[in-house]
């Protein structure tokens, strides 16, 4: 990332905070940061292998960082060790359906796991904590919520899509209905109009063709001559 970039100026802005007011207490809460990213839900199907991402971020970088995965705020399902940004995360303890799929070597901190065979108990609340020694043992931590489904329920979209392309189709029909009415209306009264002149007009002219089909008529409408 490059450090003019407006993420790292995000990230750099609580680091250069606390580094003017020159606080230790603001270095400590605003310094180190843990995100799950921009939604804190995520639903999964039954039986399906779950994301469950989160990244931290640090200002003055770690050393020997423990980050700590909770269900439901209490039980440890992993828990994992970094030595330093040169090294990937060594893991201390890990609930065997629980594997890390993270990276801490590359631009994030990514401390992502990912949770196999899902199961209906498995819904609640999953905590990524994380607790930097190198920032005077600063901690923080990020919640995602996990909700498991029999069926993804993108079908109620679906069905709000189907409903409203049906109810736009047939108002769309009506009012194409409407217009093809009121089209055809005009074109009889026309026509109609037309006959009715052509018949005035030649009974006007006391033609031969007098009393001659309306047709006929009709044909002879426009004057050439
Ligand atoms: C969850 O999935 C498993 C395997 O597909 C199935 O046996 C089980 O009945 C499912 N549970 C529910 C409540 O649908
Ligand atoms: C973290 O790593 C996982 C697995 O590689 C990936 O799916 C996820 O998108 C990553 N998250 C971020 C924020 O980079
Ligand atoms: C975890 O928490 C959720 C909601 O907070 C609750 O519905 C669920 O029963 C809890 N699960 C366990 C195993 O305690
Ligand atoms: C997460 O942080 C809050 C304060 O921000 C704290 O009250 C809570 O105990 C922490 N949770 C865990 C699991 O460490």
């Amino acid at each position: 990332m490059a450090p003019g970039s407006p993420a790292a100026r995000r990230r750099a802005a609580p680091c250069l905070l606390a580094a003017l007011l020159g606080l230790h207490i603001f270095a400590i809460t605003l310094a180190l940061e843990v995100s799950v990213g921009k939604t804190n839900t995520v639903m999964a199907l039954n039986n399906s292998n779950v994301l469950l991402p989160c990244v931290f971020t640090t200002c003055i970088g770690f050393q020997d960082l423990v980050f700590s995965w909770y269900f439901n705020t209490t039980e440890l399902i992993y828990q994992g060790k970094i030595k330093n940004k040169a090294t990937e995360p060594t893991p201390i303890w890990h609930n065997p359906r629980v594997e890390f799929v993270g990276s801490t070597t590359k631009k994030d901190n990514n401390i992502s796991i990912v949770l196999n065979g899902v199961e209906f108990s498995d819904a609640g609340k999953y905590t990524c904590h994380v607790k930097n020694p190198k920032e005077r043992n600063a901690q923080h931590n990020a919640t995602i919520f996990l909700t498991v489904v029999h069926k993804m329920v993108e079908t109620d979209n679906t069905v709000t899509l189907i409903i409203v392309g049906v109810v736009g189709g047939l108002i769309g029909l009506l009012i194409l209905f409407m217009l093809i009415k009121r089209v055809v209306l005009f074109i009889i009264k026309k026509t109609q109009d037309g006959k009715k002149e052509c018949l005035v007009s030649s009974s006007g002219n006391d033609n031969t063709e007098n009393g001659l089909a309306g047709s006929k008529a009709e044909q002879k409408a426009p004057p050439k001559a």
